[in-house]
């Protein structure tokens, strides 16, 4: 099962909702979890050590004939029955891999038998666009607001759902973002500054806060597998 977490605005929260998807889902799963980073700021928004070897990008880009058997031997363990796929990156120009290896692995991840949660970014270029269309459940990280509902509705990617962050004072409701796009709000996430305090010090994956955490267990739950 692959969940994919992007959104059309930059800065919504999509590492968040993406991070804490994945740390639930391995507390849940008797398997543990997979969360797959194509931008990179996964690790240090669970604040664990930044991993040095290949990753998501240098498989795409694998010259020679790499198959999926190869990908679990790029995982790393981040704890709390949490493995990490992350960007890497570092050898090859920008991780270009071509549309069909994208698409491979979005088939791959939705093959696995864990939970795997992708943080997809905008989703505006390869491989966050397949990883996103190619999903069991793709997850659109939004704020209620009309800039941001403008970018989704322009998007080349239809999501399944919408996760928003959730702002007091705003006019748009969740109900507001239903009518607009046409697909349900998966979650409500509030806007918290603990989850900010969290991220900021490293310690998401050690302190989950209450709101969020029962915002996205929810969320989860009620992913079909
Ligand atoms: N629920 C939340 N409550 C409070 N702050 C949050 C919440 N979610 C995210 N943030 C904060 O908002 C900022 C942006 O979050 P994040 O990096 O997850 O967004 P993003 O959509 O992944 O951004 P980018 O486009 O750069 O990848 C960070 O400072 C993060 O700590
Ligand atoms: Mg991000």
């Amino acid at each position: 099962m692959l969940v994919s977490c992007w959104s059309p605005k930059g800065g919504s929260g999509t590492t968040v909702v993406a991070g804490v998807l994945a740390l639930l889902a391995a507390r849940s799963s008797a398997s543990g979890a997979l969360i797959v980073d194509v931008v990179g700021d996964v690790p240090a928004a669970l604040g664990v050590a930044e991993p040095a070897g290949p990753g998501v990008l240098d498989w795409l880009d694998a010259t020679t004939d790499v198959g999926d058997d190869a990908l679990p031997r790029l995982e790393v363990d981040v704890g709390r029955r949490l493995r990490l796929l992350a960007r890497g990156g570092r050898d090859v120009s920008g991780g270009a891999g071509g549309v069909r290896r994208a698409e491979a692995l979005a088939a791959a991840l939705v093959a696995d038998s864990r939970p795997v949660i992708a943080d997809c970014g905008t989703a505006d270029r390869s491989p966050g666009r397949e990883l996103a269309s190619g999903a069991t459940l793709s997850l659109a990280v939004l704020r209620p607001c009309y800039l941001a509902l403008r970018r989704a509705l322009a998007a080349p990617l239809r999501p399944d759902g919408v996760v928003l962050v959730t702002e007091p004072g705003r006019a748009l409701q969740g109900r507001d973002v239903e009518d607009v796009l046409g697909v349900p709000v998966w979650a409500e996430v509030p806007l918290d500054p603990a989850v900010a305090r969290a991220v900021d010090a490293g310690l998401l994956a050690a302190r989950l806060p209450r709101p969020a955490e029962r915002a996205l267990d929810r969320a989860l739950n009620a992913v079909p597998r």
